[in-house]
C-alpha cells in the first residue's frame, strides 16, 4: 500500500513524543497508545503522568516503551486526564530521572517538554540560591519549577504558564498538569510542534498528528507561540499574553494504516518502494502537455534571469541531494553553484552576492542547522528558496518560496524517497530556469520526456530487490566499503555510503574513483568492497581503470552500471544493472535506488534495528 497524502496533509516532525489527553477513557492508557503511535521517531526514555484523587502519580522509565509499560502493568493508573512523553535525550543522559515528565519544587505541577531551554543554567541557579532542589539534570525540570514559582497569588495554570514563559528562552512545546485543576491540561508551544485534537467528550494534544488519528479527526495544528487550555469538553488558544485567539480546524482525512507499514517489514524498505509513485506525485502537475516544465511556487522569470550564483545549503542526505543540484545547474545552466552543510554555513561569513540565490533543502523542514542558515541569509537580505518535503513545516514557512517534494511522510530515519524526490525537483528546477534563461544546448522536451519516464524506472530497478538481498546476505561479512564514481555518480556514492554506515553500521569510505590513489586506495586488502557508480557512458573507460587498481590490491567490485552497458561484464564481480536514459545525471538519480536497498539489506541481514537506527533521531531539531 502507498500512502497517499492529501492535498491539505500537514505533518510536523518533532525530536519527542507528546501526548496529553482529557476525557472518559482512561487517560493513562491513551496517553501510552498515542505515544506507541510515535515510536517510530526515535527515543530514548518515557513517561506518563496522570492526576488522582489524591495529587499527580509519575511512572518513568529509560529504554523501549515496553519498559514503561511494564511499569504501567504494575501501577495500573486510573485517570481523566494525563501527559506522556518520549524523550530523545538532550540535557542528561536517557536514565529514569532524566525522563519527562518532571514535577515542580511543590509536586503540584508535572511538566513535559519537547525543544531546549537555552538560559537553564542561570535559572536553576538563582532557583537554587532559593532553596530548590532538582532530581534531574534537565533543562525540563527547570522550567517545572518556574512554571511552579509563577503558580501562585491566586494564579491558574494557564497564568502561570503565560509568566513563566516570559522568563524562559528557547524553543519548547510544553503540556502540563496540576493537582488543583482537575481534569485540565494547558500546553504552549514556540517553535517546537505541537497539535491538538478535538473529540466528543474529549481532548488531546500530541506533537505529531497521527497520535491523535485513533481518537479524531478534527485537528488544531497550532501556531507559534500559542497557549491551549482544555478540558474535555473545553478548549481554548490564547496569546503568550492571554488574549484569545482563532485557530483553524482541519479534518483530517486519511487513515492511519496508511502511515504504517503497508505489509513491509520495515518503513525504510515501504518507503524505497514508494519512490515509483513519489516521482509521479513529484512530477504532477509540473510538466505540461507540451513538455514544459512549470514549477509553482518558484521565483518570477525576471529572478530567475537575475541570478547570478546558487549556494545550497542542507544537513545529511538533503546536502547529499543539493550536490547533484550542483550538478544540474552547472551542467545545464552554467550557473555557478556552492553547496554548505548548515552546520558550517551558520557560523561561517558567507560570500553573500545581492543577487545570489540560497536553497534549502530539508525533508522535514525543522533541522535546526538549516534554520539557523536561512535566518542567517535573510539576515543578509539573500533571495531564499525552500526544497521541503513537510507542509507547513518552519522552512517552509520562512523560506522567500518554497516547492513542496510532495513525498508523503517519511516516517524511517534513514531518507531515501525524500532524496529522490528532493533530486528530482532540483532537475524540474533546473529545466525551468533553463527554459526562462534559454539556455542553448538543453533539450527541455528531451529532458522532460525522460523525466517522465522516472517513475517507470524507478520501478524497473525495485525489480532488482530479490538479487540485491541475495547479493547483500553473501557480503555481511564486509568491514569496509568504498563507494566510488565519477561526475554524478560520486555524489550519488556519498548517498549510499550514508545509508549503509548510518543502518548498517559498516564503516565506509567515499571519494571520486580518480582520488583513489592520492591516498584512500592504502586501505584497499582483500575483503574490502568497492561499490562503483558507473552510470557516465562519457567516463565509463577511466572507471573501469579505476576499478582493476582496487582488483590489483584484493578487493571486490559491485558495479552499478546502466542497462545498454556490457563493458563491466565479466570485469566487476558483481553487477548491478538499471534501466538506462537519455540523461547521465538522470542515471545517477536511479543508481542511488540500488544501493538505498543494498544498505537496507545488508543491515536486515546483521539483525539492525533499521527504523530507529542508534544514535539517531528523525528531525534533527537541536544544534
Ligand atoms: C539520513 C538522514 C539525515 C537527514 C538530515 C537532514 O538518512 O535522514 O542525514 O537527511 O538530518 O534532515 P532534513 O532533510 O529533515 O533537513
Amino acid at each position: 500500500m502507498v500512502f497517499q497524502a492529501p492535498a491539505a496533509y500537514v505533518r510536523l516532525t518533532p525530536v519527542c513524543g507528546i501526548a496529553g489527553y482529557a476525557g472518559p477513557k482512561n487517560a493513562a492508557e491513551v496517553v501510552y497508545d498515542q505515544l506507541k503511535r510515535l515510536e517510530y521517531r526515535g527515543y530514548d526514555s518515557a513517561g506518563v503522568a496522570f492526576q488522582t484523587p489524591t495529587g499527580l502519580g509519575l511512572l518513568k522509565r529509560a529504554g523501549r516503551l515496553n519498559a514503561l509499560r511494564s511499569l504501567m502493568d504494575e501501577e495500573k493508573p486510573e485517570a481523566s486526564t494525563a501527559i506522556a512523553h518520549s524523550r530523545w535525550a538532550t540535557h542528561g543522559a536517557p536514565t529514569d530521572r532524566n525522563a519527562h515528565p518532571h514535577y515542580d519544587q511543590s509536586g503540584r505541577i508535572a511538566l513535559l517538554h519537547n525543544g531546549i531551554i537555552e538560559n537553564y543554567l542561570e535559572l536553576k541557579e538563582e532557583l537554587i540560591r532559593r532553596g530548590h532542589t532538582f532530581q534531574s539534570e534537565t533543562d525540563t525540570e527547570v522550567a517545572a519549577h518556574v512554571l511552579g514559582e509563577e503558580y501562585r497569588d491566586g494564579r491558574i495554570l494557564e497564568q502561570a504558564m503565560q509568566a513563566a514563559i516570559k522568563r524562559l528562552r528557547g524553543a519548547f512545546a510544553f503540556v502540563a498538569i496540576s493537582t488543583e485543576e482537575p481534569g485540565r491540561l494547558v500546553a504552549a508551544r514556540s517553535a517546537s510542534p505541537l497539535v491538538a485534537g478535538l473529540g466528543e467528550g474529549e481532548n488531546m494534544v500530541a506533537s505529531d498528528i497521527p497520535a491523535l488519528l485513533p481518537y479524531t479527526r478534527r485537528v488544531v495544528i497550532l501556531e507559534n507561540d500559542r497557549i491551549v487550555s482544555l478540558t474535555r469538553d473545553e478548549f481554548r488558544v490564547t496569546d503568550f499574553n492571554g488574549h484569545p485567539k482563532e485557530y483553524e480546524e482541519t479534518l483530517i482525512d486519511w487513515d492511519v494504516e496508511a502511515a504504517e507499514k503497508g505489509g513491509y517489514e520495515h518503513f525504510m524498505i515501504k518507503e524505497i518502494h514508494e519512490q515509483p509513485d513519489v516521482i509521479h506525485r513529484c512530477l504532477a502537475g509540473r510538466i505540461g502537455d507540451d513538455l514544459r516544465v512549470k514549477i509553482e511556487g518558484a521565483f518570477s522569470d525576471s529572478v530567475w534571469q537575475e541570478i547570478d550564483r546558487v549556494n545550497i545549503i542542507a544537513c545529511g542526505t538533503a546536502f547529499h541531494a543539493g550536490l547533484m543540484g550542483k550538478r544540474f545547474f552547472e551542467d545545464l545552466l552554467r550557473l555557478p553553484t556552492d553547496c554548505f552543510y548548515s552546520s558550517e554555513f551558520r557560523y561561517s561569513d558567507p560570500l553573500l552576492s545581492p543577487r545570489s540565490l540560497a536553497i534549502f533543502i530539508s525533508q522535514s523542514g525543522e533541522t535546526a542547522d538549516s534554520l539557523a542558515a536561512l535566518r542567517l541569509c535573510q539576515r543578509n537580505r539573500i533571495r531564499t528558496l525552500g526544497i521541503v518535503n513537510v507542509v507547513g513545516s518552519s522552512i517552509a514557512r520562512e523560506c522567500d518560496r518554497v516547492i513542496y517534494t510532495q513525498a508523503g511522510p517519511e516516517i524511517s530515519v534513514a531518507s531515501t524517497k525524500a532524496y529522490t524526490a528532493q533530486t528530482i525537483v532540483l532537475m524540474l528546477l533546473a529545466l525551468h530556469i533553463a527554459r526562462v534563461r534559454e539556455m542553448p544546448g538543453v533539450d527541455l522536451n528531451r529532458m522532460a520526456e525522460e523525466l517522465r519516464l522516472m517513475g517507470d524506472r524507478a520501478q524497473t530497478v525495485l525489480e532488482l530487490d530479490d538479487d540485491i538481498s541475495a547479493l547483500a546476505k553473501s557480503l555481511i561479512d564486509t568491514k569496509l566499503v568504498f563507494f566510488l564514481g565519477r561526475n554524478a555518480d560520486a555524489s550519488v556514492g556519498l548517498e549510499g555510503a550514508l545509508k549503509l554506515k548510518e543502518i548498517a553500521y559498516i564503516a565506509t569510505q567515499e571519494c571520486p574513483a580518480g582520488e583513489m590513489k592520492h591516498g584512500p586506495l592504502a586501505l584497499i586488502e582483500p575483503g574490502v568492497l568497492a561499490v562503483f557508480g558507473s552510470t557516465d557512458p562519457r567516463v565509463r573507460e577511466k572507471v573501469v581503470s579505476n576499478i582493476k587498481e582496487v582488483q590489483a590490491r584484493g578487493g571486490t567490485i559491485l558495479a552499478i552500471t546502466t542497462d545498454d552497458d556490457s563493458s563491466l561484464d565479466g570485469v566487476a564481480e558483481h553487477v548491478l544493472k538499471i534501466p538506462a536514459t537519455r540523461s547521465v545525471h538522470l542515471n545517477a538519480i536511479l543508481s542511488a535506488i540500488p544501493m538505498q536497498m543494498l544498505a537496507y539489506h545488508m543491515a536486515r541481514h546483521l539483525g539492525c534495528e533499521i527504523d530507529q537506527p542508534r544514535n539517531l533521531a528523525k528531525s534533527v531539531t537541536v544544534e
